[in-house]
């Protein structure tokens, strides 16, 4: 339905001034040529910001965090609160990635919260959902993963001002992704999910896949019907990869 892709890179607890510098003129250098529909974020982590986001200022490539914390300001030591994140030129902010649920024990609650937190400082939140092997294996993916979405989904979003991403815990960082039928299914089921809370806005609102996405799988990823960009991790630290799954959408 007229959606952009989105291909993101959640480049997580990686990198140093220097290679962060690399890495984001690498991709402004490859970024004109790489041809592809999708629009570009990454999300280096909070030390990285600043210093990444001076130098994609004025491209094409957009800038985003990894998390946020749900209230704007506070005493609340080592957080960072999401209108510090706009202030430092984000658009996105990935909230309630499976790391950070698992790490964090972030609730579906908190990441709702989280997620209405960058609202209302104008980021356009990435809400993470995503079944363990666990339950895959049981046949109860569909379902589960549907109502963690329901319980995360932030009041009031649109299709401008929210991104979903599925990504199955087994699949991130391991090689192994589901069959395309099965993410295909749960995009289905998703924005079924969607349709109920958000209505005909569902239709516009982005479902990303995230999980062992890479230049060489990255066309069959993208062409599953409901698919509308993708979630990076590893691939993402590297321009050439990078690229060629931009390229790919
Ligand atoms: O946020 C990104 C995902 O967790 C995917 O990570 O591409 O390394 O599997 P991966």
């Amino acid at each position: 339905a007229g959606r952009r892709p989105l291909i993101a890179g959640n480049w997580k607890m990686n990198g140093l001034k220097r290679e962060a510098l690399a890495l984001a003129d690498a991709l402004l250098a490859g970024a004109g040529g790489a041809g592809g529909r999708g629009e570009l974020l990454v999300c280096p982590p909070a030390t990285l910001l600043a210093l990444v986001g001076e130098r994609l200022k004025g491209s094409a490539i957009h800038l985003g965090a990894q998390d946020c914390h749900p209230k704007p300001s506070g005493a609340h030591t080592g957080d960072i609160a999401a209108p510090m994140l706009a202030d430092l030129g984000c658009r996105f902010v990935i909230v309630g990635h499976s790391e950070r649920r698992a790490d964090h024990g972030e609730s579906d609650a908190l990441v709702k919260a989280k997620a209405e937190a960058a609202r209302a400082a104008r980021l356009i939140p990435i809400l993470c959902v995503g079944e363990t092997l666990a339950v895959r294996d049981r046949g109860d993916a569909l379902a589960v993963v549907a109502a963690q979405l329901a319980a995360s989904l932030p009041a009031g979003a649109d299709g401008e001002t929210l991104v979903v991403a599925y990504e199955p815990v087994w699949a991130i960082g391991t090689g192994r992704t589901p069959t395309t039928a099965d993410i295909g299914a749960m995009h289905q089921a998703l924005r079924a999910e969607l349709k109920r809370h958000m209505g005909t806005e569902a239709e516009r609102t982005r479902i990303l896949y995230g999980g062992s996405v890479k230049g060489s799988n990255a066309a069959e990823i993208l062409a599953v019907p409901g698919v509308d960009g993708a979630l990076v991790g590893g691939a993402s630290l590297k321009a050439d990869e990078f690229l060629a799954i931009a390229q790919a959408s």
